[in-house]
């Protein structure tokens, strides 16, 4: 872990989230409500996620409002975001530990948004990689809330003045942003919020089945950790492995075949040997592909009954979320009254 890199002057007082003898540090992340966790979800974040919930004030949120910016199919967003919830709990994030809540549900994200938008220039969100990506991927629906995501995002962190942000790589640019966000607000106002730091995993970059783009739900090349075993195979024998190797007898390169990165993580105690298989092409595509499947599904066969036992539990998940979302509400309010006093906003204090 780093050290400090700011000072939380005005929000050391910040109601600690629980009775520890001393505060802990406190760990925020969210994820879009984009419905089943795939296994890029979980070696890029959520195994953070799960780790940092100890020794932590970890907070997690399911970022509905983010959603919103491309898609509005109501019923989509309020079942991805149950089924988002229901994997991370499934996984092992245990709301006994952490935070886990519903970002519609703490409405001052939005508030805190607001001012700082008044200190962003327009620039920064202009030249934003994931605005000028949206650009291109939905050009009918450039709506201006895409523009303002990431400063929404930096909103959600310094809500609860957060340290540690555990996310992809994909996410290094927002939280670049986010700190650059929060520094302008501490100029302008004082030393209010800490700046706030991504934490990546070893695999902060995780390629989909087709062996190029990220995965991501939006790409269509995820390999799910709770859909069905035969479509979990599925997704992994379609996988692109290294492409240079075409016929059996090639020798493969595990450094570039995605089936071998992937058994790193997935077969730790024998990948080497499995890596020596595919150099020496004693073993061929399939059959590492198949072996990445069985080392998968046994991995994640826990996670994959506890979402099965959860689900059966009616109105499990909602009552997590409804109570995360109380559990932070004198944060939530503490943070804006410190802000709207140092901005000038409602009755002098
Ligand atoms: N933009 C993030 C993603 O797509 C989700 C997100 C929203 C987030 N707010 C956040 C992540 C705050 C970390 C902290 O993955």
């Amino acid at each position: 872990m780093t050290s400090p890199s700011g000072s939380a002057a005005s929000l050391q007082a910040l109601p600690p989230l629980r009775r520890d003898p001393a505060p802990l540090e406190r760990v925020f992340s969210g994820v879009q409500p984009s419905g089943l966790p795939h296994v890029g979800n979980y070696l890029g974040a959520f195994r953070n996620y799960i780790a940092m919930q100890d020794g932590h004030d970890a907070i997690y949120c399911i970022v509905d409002y983010h959603a919103l910016t491309s898609t509005h199919d109501g019923e989509a967003i309020r079942r991805n975001t149950h089924e988002m919830a229901l994997g991370l709990l499934a996984l092992g994030l245990d709301p006994e530990r952490a935070v886990l809540f519903r970002q519609s549900d703490r409405p001052e994200h939005l508030e805190l948004m607001w001012l700082f938008a008044s200190v962003t220039p327009v620039t920064w969100v202009e030249r934003t990689p994931s605005f000028k990506d949206k650009k291109r991927s939905q050009p009918d629906d450039i709506n201006h809330a895409l523009l303002t995501y990431p400063i929404l995002q930096a909103a959600d962190i310094a809500v609860y003045n957060a340290r540690y942000v555990p996310v992809g790589k994909d996410q290094a640019a927002h939280l670049e942003l986010a700190r650059e966000i929060v520094r302008a607000f501490n100029t302008r106002y004082g030393d209010i919020f800490v700046e706030p730091q991504a934490v990546f995993t070893d695999s902060p970059i995780v390629r989909g089945t087709d062996g190029g783009a990220k995965m991501s739900k939006s790409q269509g090349n995820t390999i799910d950790i709770f859909g069905d075993e035969a479509d979990i195979r599925k997704q992994v024998m379609g996988m692109v492995t290294d492409t240079q190797r075409i016929k059996r007898t090639d020798p493969g390169r595990p450094e570039v075949c995605n089936v071998c990165q992937l058994h790193r993580f997935f077969s730790p105690t024998d990948y080497e040997t499995i890596w020596d298989g595919e150099r020496t092409a004693r073993t061929g595509c399939v059959d590492t592909k198949r072996l990445l499947s069985e080392r998968m599904l046994d991995f994640f066969a826990e996670a994959r009954e506890r979402r099965r036992e959860l689900e059966a539990r009616p109105g499990y998940v909602e009552d997590v979320l409804q109570a995360g979302a109380a559990r932070l509400a004198p944060v939530a309010a503490e943070t804006m009254r410190i802000c709207y006093d140092a901005a000038g906003l409602g009755p002098r204090a």
